[in-house]
């Protein structure tokens, strides 16, 4: 399906979005109203006769437009039409590109006979292509990076394992022109990676750490590091998941799939940023030789853990990654992405990705940046008295809290430990447990891996580059 930005229509059919106010002008009025149309959001109503599908909207705001357009289009891509076209103007661009590409995404590499759409053609029709240009190449390029990471959160376990996704950081580093550095379990080893390589070590396939770098042409403005947590699978280890929880699991590497969708989408809108992503890439298994609860974990740092439940895995292994990352790049910010707990659903819903940190001005920048890209965030704050339920009678810290309320706030004071004075203030934890991975559709959002971050994160990134 290709979509164009073009200022005379001749599609099949064109969409339009009428909400309950307006409807009774609709010069269809009658017939809609026989066929029970009431202009609900997210409702619509063919008028084949007519070569128009009406769609009910709330308000005229990008959200309900978007929610809007993913209805359409996959009523569209379900009917036999050949081309469609939606009325664009500058403030609805960015909304119904996102719509039509993040709503009509279908992920079919595990089908042996896929249903084949007939639209092939989407045309946004505008009266200058000139002014909505650059709105709506970015809005594709920023669309196409959330639908790759929603390819790779989806692969399965068998075919996205830490090898594999080494390959395809290797791959993306190659078309987009970025820098790309690989540590296999020798290098790891090396780098003093005990906590991250313990994690790993119970499964068949050797542990990696991606790094990839992208550098602008002209000096960057600044300098970012990205971390994600890159769990290719979650069984719990010897902590067990339950039967229940453990199936969805391949999502446990959503946030370094994020953080890719990110490097590809700042490669591509070629932002005056540097930007490093890491990515610690394990699966986490059951064996002879996996990592146990009583066994005292030696981290890069030199900060030890005493690990109480094997399914807190990410932790341990972002706390070697965030060190490294640390070591390697001297960062303005430094971002990390990982599906961390189910406690950060309980706190906000499974729609809200969950931001913490020390510094409120970052983190308000970052609720500007969601909203204006149409992802939900929710703040969760630190404080003194949860930071106390990481104590170990053995070692440094514990790798979960004494106590079963605040899970999500834990694990990212967990994390905090490991971030250095100097960038306390320069470091915000996204736990997108939630937020990364559906089983029932929402917003533009369709089975499986959602891409959650890519769009708020590109937003910001778009903002400190100008
Ligand atoms: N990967 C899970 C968190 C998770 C749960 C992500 C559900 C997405 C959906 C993480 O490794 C985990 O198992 N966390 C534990 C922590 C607990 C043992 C302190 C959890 O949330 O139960
Ligand atoms: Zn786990
Ligand atoms: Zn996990």
């Amino acid at each position: 399906m290709e979509i164009d930005l073009v200022t005379d229509i001749k599609s099949d059919i064109e969409v339009e979005f009428i909400d309950s106010k307006s409807l009774k002008k609709h010069k269809q009025y009658k017939t809609l109203n026989l066929a029970g149309f009431s202009a609900e959001q997210d409702s619509i109503c063919f008028l084949h006769e007519k070569s128009i599908l009406v769609c009910g909207i709330e308000s005229d705001s990008n959200d309900d437009i978007r929610s809007a357009c993913s209805v359409a289009i996959k009523a569209l891509k379900a009917a036999n039409y050949k081309s469609a076209s939606f009325n664009v103007n500058k403030s609805n661009t960015q909304a119904i590109v996102e719509g039509i590409i993040l709503g009509g995404y279908e992920y079919n590499t595990y089908k042996s006979k896929p249903t084949k759409s007939k639209l092939k053609n989407v045309y946004l029709a505008c009266e200058d292509i000139e002014k909505l240009k650059t709105t709506f190449e970015e809005a594709i390029i920023i669309a196409e990076a959330t639908c790759f990471t929603r390819d790779i959160v989806n692969t399965i376990p068998e075919d996205l394992n830490p090898p594999t996704f080494a390959d395809l950081a290797k791959n993306l580093a190659k078309d987009n022109g970025l820098k790309c550095e690989i540590l296999g379990e020798k290098e790891l080893r090396k780098e003093k990676m005990e906590s991250m390589l313990a994690v790993g070590r119970a499964s068949r396939h050797d542990s990696k750490l991606i790094h990839l770098t992208y550098k602008p042409k002209k000096k960057a403005k600044k300098v970012i590091s990205l971390i994600g947590k890159g769990l290719t699978y979650d069984s719990g280890g010897l902590s067990l998941k339950p039967a229940a929880s453990m199936v969805t699991m391949k999502m446990d590497k959503a946030g370094g799939c994020a953080v890719l969708g990110m490097i590809k989408a700042v490669s591509e809108l070629k932002l005056d940023i540097e930007l490093h992503v890491f990515i610690g890439a394990v699966e986490n298994m059951l064996g002879g030789d996996a990592y146990k609860p009583d066994d005292v974990l030696v981290t890069r740092s030199g900060t030890t853990v005493e690990v109480r439940n094997t399914d807190a895995e990410g932790r341990l292994v972002l706390c070697d990654v965030l060190d490294y990352a640390q070591d390697k790049v001297k960062a303005d910010y430094m971002f990390d992405f990982a599906t961390l707990t189910g406690a950060c659903m309980v706190a906000l819903g499974q729609y809200t990705t969950g931001i913490m940190g020390h510094s409120s001005k970052l983190k308000h920048s970052f609720h500007a940046a969601a909203s204006s890209s149409g992802e939900l965030v929710g703040s969760l704050p630190f404080n003194k008295h949860l930071k106390t339920l990481l104590k170990s009678g053995i070692a440094d810290i514990s790798n979960v809290s004494s106590k079963p309320y605040g899970g999500a706030i834990t694990a990212g004071l967990f994390l905090d430990k490991f971030i250095r004075e100097e960038n306390k203030d320069k470091w915000l934890h996204f736990d997108i447990a939630g937020s990364a991975y559906t089983e029932t559709p929402w917003d533009c959002n369709v089975y499986g891996g959602t891409g959650a971050g890519v769009r708020f994160m590109s937003n910001f990134l778009q903002n400190i580059s100008k």
